[in-house]
């Protein structure tokens, strides 16, 4: 059984372009739930907020905390939450996984990525009920280099084949990383279900940015990334302004006292 929510997204595809965002937050989760079909808890949370070198290092609970904080600003859009590498290593490790995160963040979905050969895992997360999101092309946490796929034939057949067998093994859609526009258009093509492109072009049913990145904020903006926002010249002008102004004692001034003078 799918959601409402799910089967209104589903309904979606070569009508209206699918609108999905990453948070880590509530505040955040807030702002884009106004907007967003999807909102993803993504396990670049590792990057973007915790430093790391790549996604590797992320835990359940980390994710599970994270999720959390962002249902708490979930109204209408469709929250997945990324399962973290090592926690979908087998069909039974991956349910019982799943059915935790599922239980402890009250998301709507988990997102798996795909190394060509967990199909099975997905079937399996699916007899629990669990909505799944697919995701191939670049999978950050099985490559190590790299790479725009879907450059010849042969690498756009490999797409097509693992699009549809996570398709065929139930999940509602499939994140495309980095494939090429031809290889894009082609996989959202063969598919039935919605397919949401990040660094892949126009030709996918909708679009995913890391919000850190598209805000200005993380420091990471390959050409794919349109900057939305410069938060980061934003901040800092602040931050100095702030400090500046305790220096000379123009903060706090008497409307910031509480009480007296
Ligand atoms: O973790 C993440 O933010 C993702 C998106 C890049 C799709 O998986």
């Amino acid at each position: 059984m799918m959601s409402y929510k799910i089967k209104n997204l589903l309904k979606k595809k070569n009508k209206t372009k699918i609108v999905s965002l990453t948070a880590y937050s509530n505040n955040i989760a807030k702002i884009l739930d106004k907007y967003c079909d999807i909102t993803l808890v993504g396990d670049s949370v590792a990057n973007v907020l915790y430093g790391m070198e790549n996604t590797h290092e992320i835990n359940i609970d980390t994710i599970i905390r994270h999720s959390k904080s962002v249902k708490k600003g979930i109204k209408r859009s469709i929250m997945v939450v990324d399962m973290p590498k090592g926690s979908y290593k087998t069909p039974l490790q991956a349910k019982k996984n799943a059915k935790l995160i599922y239980k402890k963040t009250k998301c709507d979905a988990v997102k798996i990525e795909s190394n060509n050969k967990n199909f099975k895992i997905i079937k399996e997360i699916r007899k629990a009920k669990i909505p799944v999101m697919g995701h191939i092309g670049f999978t950050p946490q099985f490559k190590k280099k790299f790479s725009v796929e879907g450059k010849t034939k042969i690498e756009i057949k490999k797409l097509i084949k693992e699009a549809q067998l996570i398709e065929k093994a139930g999940a509602f859609s499939i994140v495309l990383e980095c494939v090429t526009p031809y290889a894009a258009k082609i996989v959202t093509k063969f598919l039935k279900i919605p397919t949401i492109g990040i660094g892949s072009s126009a030709n996918c049913d909708g679009q995913i940015l890391v919000t850190d990145d598209m805000l200005g904020l993380s420091g990471f903006y390959p050409k794919f990334v349109k900057k939305y926002a410069n938060l980061n010249s934003l901040i800092e002008r602040a931050v100095k302004k702030y400090s500046k102004e305790v220096i000379r004692k123009k903060f706090p001034n008497n409307k910031n006292y509480l009480y007296g003078k």
